[in-house]
C-alpha cells in the first residue's frame, strides 16, 4: 500500500490582501517551526486569492519556507479572450503546485458543472498542477440521495476522459458543513471518503485509488481535526475559516500531536 502523506490545506477564499498574506504566512511558518513541524509527516498548503500569489511565492522562496502554494481556481483554457480568467500556465510560472477545482462556491455562484470541472482538471494536468477536486452534496441532496451519491458522481465525472490520469487530490466537502459550524461526524466523513476511493478503484484501478489523497472539509478546527484524520480513509483536510488564523491552522497541521494525546 502506498503511504499517503497527510495533506493540510488552507483555502483562504476571498480573504486577505497581499500585505495581510505576508503576515499570515510568516506567522504560520514560524509557528510550525517553533513546534518543530516535520513537513514530511504532513504537507501544508495555502490557497490565497490570485492577487496574493506572487507575494506569497516570493516570501516562501526567500525564506525557504516548506509551505506549498495553490490557487483557488483556473481557466479551462490556456490563453485568449477570456476576460478575468487565469491560465494554468500563469499559475505554473508562479510555482503553484496545486489548484482547487470545482469548489462548491464556484459550483453555486459561478454555475460550474461537472463538465467544466472535468475541463479544468484537464487544464491543471496540462500545466503540471495537481488538481484538488472538490466534491460534496447539499443538504437537499443529502436528504434525497444519501451522503455519498453526489460526491461519487462528481468525482467520476471530473476524472473521466483524461488520456493520462496524473496525480490528483479529492476534497469531500459536504456543502451543509461549509462555514456553518455544522460538522460531519468523523464516521460520516470516513464513510464517504471510502466510497469515493472504492469508486475510483472500480473505474481507474487499485493503483490510482491507493495513491490518491482524499480530504475532508467543512468546519474543521484544531479541536476536531484529529477525529477525521484518525481514519485510514481520510488523508487530510481542506480548511476555510480556521486557516485565516495562523495559530489555529498551525494547530490543525500538527494534528498528529492531538492524535498522540
Ligand atoms: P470552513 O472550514 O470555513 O467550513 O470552509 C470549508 C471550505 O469550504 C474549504 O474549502
Amino acid at each position: 500500500m502506498t503511504k499517503r502523506i497527510p495533506f493540510i490545506a488552507g483555502n483562504w477564499k476571498m480573504n486577505l490582501d497581499h500585505q495581510q498574506a505576508i503576515a499570515l504566512v510568516q506567522k504560520l511558518a514560524w509557528s510550525l517551526k517553533d513546534h518543530n513541524h516535520d513537513y514530511s509527516t504532513a504537507e501544508v498548503v495555502v490557497f490565497p486569492p490570485f492577487t496574493d500569489l506572487r507575494t506569497v511565492q516570493t516570501l516562501i522562496d526567500a525564506e525557504k519556507f516548506e509551505l506549498k502554494l495553490g490557487a483557488q481556481d483556473l481557466s479551462a483554457h490556456d490563453s485568449g479572450a477570456y476576460t478575468g480568467d487565469i491560465s494554468g500556465a500563469f499559475l505554473a510560472k508562479l510555482d503553484a503546485n496545486f489548484v482547487l477545482i470545482g469548489h462548491s462556491e464556484r459550483r453555486q455562484y459561478h454555475s460550474e458543472d461537472d463538465s467544466l470541472v472535468q475541463a479544468k482538471t484537464a487544464a491543471a494536468f496540462r500545466h503540471g498542477l495537481t488538481p484538488v477536486i472538490c466534491v460534496g452534496e447539499t443538504l437537499e441532496e443529502l436528504e434525497t440521495e444519501g451522503a455519498s451519491a453526489v460526491p461519487v458522481r462528481q468525482t467520476l465525472a471530473a476524472l473521466a476522459g483524461h488520456e493520462v490520469l496524473l496525480p490528483f487530490v479529492i476534497a469531500y466537502e459536504p456543502v451543509w458543513a461549509i462555514g456553518t459550524g455544522k460538522v460531519a461526524t468523523a464516521e460520516e466523513a470516513a464513510t464517504v471518503c471510502r466510497k469515493i476511493r472504492e469508486a475510483i478503484e472500480a473505474e481507474h484501478g487499485a493503483g490510482v485509488a491507493d495513491a490518491t489523497r482524499i480530504l475532508y472539509g467543512g468546519s474543521v478546527k484544531a479541536a476536531n481535526v484529529a477525529g477525521f484524520l484518525n481514519s485510514a480513509d481520510v488523508d487530510g483536510v481542506l480548511v476555510g475559516g480556521a486557516s485565516l488564523d495562523a495559530e489555529e491552522f498551525s494547530g490543525i497541521a500538527r494534528f498528529q500531536k492531538h492524535l498522540a494525546l
